[in-house]
């Protein structure tokens, strides 16, 4: 094996890493880790840490590490067709059956899979056939899309710009004119400390509706929203918000792209968040918790309405021109359909939900009263602790994001993998979906002694 020494100079020397800071890393002066192995929820690194990954890598890898069953189902396939093409009706058992599971498990008006490799490439796709879909109906200017802050919706061209968050656009020439954003459903930010979470809730409905009337609803394509909020914060919808916000799109036409690469899959403690909060979308998004990273896979969910006006599209127009080479790649595929078997054989979705209920409400317990702690929230295994200067006046720290960084780094110290989110001073934590509530005990006493080192 390498000696460890010379692989850190050869990371530093050649490694272009994503969301790093480039400077500090190539000096030295930002950390590398060699992570080598990992078991349920732990990882180990080639230092010797153990550590508890309390964000199942970047909140993917749901059924856990080193599940015999999904690593034997790549193997097999490796073995047998490690690659074909999906091209002019090419397929593979593994991706003809995974496409039967997921629309066994998605809402009932849904009707197709598209694949791809990531939740960004899904993204574009997604955007391509709500302008095709608008194209064929002969309404060429209806284009735009909306899009939230704090929304993440990837890192490329199209997906980089419905991302509502500044990092990911800042020198990046990015959004594009074609997205618009609109308000962030976050009612613990929100400005006006009086109102309720219905009346914020119909505040952002309002907002929408202003927006689209002024942009003119006859040039905007379609709507994308996490149905609970990722990267911008980890944040559940206020009451009343998808009930709120679908009224305005089915008055004025606007299709509906559920962005679900964090909540598919059983995240939130229901198979979709579609399903969980009762959106209607026309696209679903999915990713990460499809095969749990165990292979990048990616896809996009097409509903009946959506797939009828395709259909209509090659009839007058011909082959449908949009692919990847690696589309329902083999062994993605494969990956996938041995995960979702284990994702209902180990009852991952039921452990979301109850684990999750216990992980928050410990979280509470132990942190919930302490003078920074401004809001503890969460939804199924997503959750997060938004930490603030003035609690009662749920006023930041000055130096928005310094003091996440400092609580993450001593949860670190203590064991504890947990993301500090971009936008704020939120710790988030989305663990895999088999944690045990004595898993979830070690976060928590872990997260009360970071806690007491950095505030005191
Ligand atoms: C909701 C959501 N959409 C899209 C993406 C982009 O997925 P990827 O990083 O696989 O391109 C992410 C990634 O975190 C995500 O959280």
């Amino acid at each position: 094996m390498t000696d460890i020494n010379e692989l850190e100079s050869w990371d530093r020397g050649n490694f272009f890493h994503p969301s790093t800071h480039l400077a500090d890393f190539a000096r030295g002066d930002a950390p590398n880790r060699v992570v080598t192995g990992g078991k349920g929820v732990f990882i180990n690194d080639m230092k010797g840490n153990n550590l508890l990954d309390a964000f199942a890598g970047l909140y993917c890898v749901n059924v856990g590490y080193g599940q015999q069953k999904v690593i034997d189902a790549i193997s097999k396939q490796a073995n047998e067709l490690a690659y074909y093409h999906a091209y002019v009706g090419h397929g593979t058992e593994a991706s003809i059956t995974l496409s039967k599971m997921i629309l066994d498990r998605a809402p009932d008006h849904m009707s197709k899979v598209y694949y791809g490799l990531s939740g960004s490439d899904a993204n574009e796709t997604n955007v391509k056939v709500v302008w095709y879909y608008n194209n064929v109906l002969g309404r060429p200017q209806k284009k735009k899309i909306i899009s939230r802050w704090r929304g993440y919706h990837g890192s490329g061209l199209m997906s980089g710009s419905l991302t509502g968050l500044h990092l990911f656009h800042k020198q990046f020439d990015l959004p594009l004119s074609q997205v618009i954003h609109t308000e962030a459903p976050y009612y613990y930010g929100r400005e006006d400390g009086s109102l309720s979470e219905e009346q914020f809730s119909a505040q952002c409905a309002a907002e929408l509706e202003k927006l689209i009337e002024r942009e003119g609803a006859d040039t905007i394509a379609a709507f994308i929203g996490e149905p609970a909020l990722g990267t911008g914060g980890l944040i559940p919808p206020p009451k009343g918000y998808w009930e709120a916000i679908q009224a305005v799109l089915n008055k004025h036409d606007i299709l509906l792209i559920a962005d679900e690469v964090v909540t598919g899959f059983g995240r939130l403690g229901s198979m979709f968040g579609s399903t969980h909060y009762g959106l209607k979308p026309d696209i679903i998004t999915i990713a990460k918790g499809l095969t749990s990273a165990y292979a990048p896979l990616s896809g996009s969910i097409i509903s009946d309405k959506v797939w009828k006006v395709l259909e209509q599209g090659t009839d007058e127009f011909g082959v449908f021109g949009h692919g990847w080479t690696y589309s329902a790649h083999p062994i993605g595929a494969a990956a996938g359909v041995a995960n979702l078997q284990l994702v209902d054989e180990l009852n991952l979705v039921g452990n979301a939900a109850e684990t999750g209920a216990y992980f928050k409400q410990a979280m509470k317990d132990a942190i919930g009263d302490h003078a920074n702690v401004g809001d503890v929230r969460g939804e199924g295994l997503l959750c997060a602790v938004e930490f603030v200067e003035d609690k009662a006046e749920r006023r930041r720290f000055e130096n928005v994001g310094t003091t996440g960084g400092k609580l993450a780094a001593a949860l670190l110290k203590r064991g504890v993998i947990a993301r500090a989110m971009p936008q704020g001073d939120i710790l988030g934590f989305a663990p895999p979906l088999c944690i045990t509530r004595e898993e979830c005990d070690q976060v928590v006493s872990a997260l009360q002694g970071a806690v007491e080192e950095v505030l005191g």
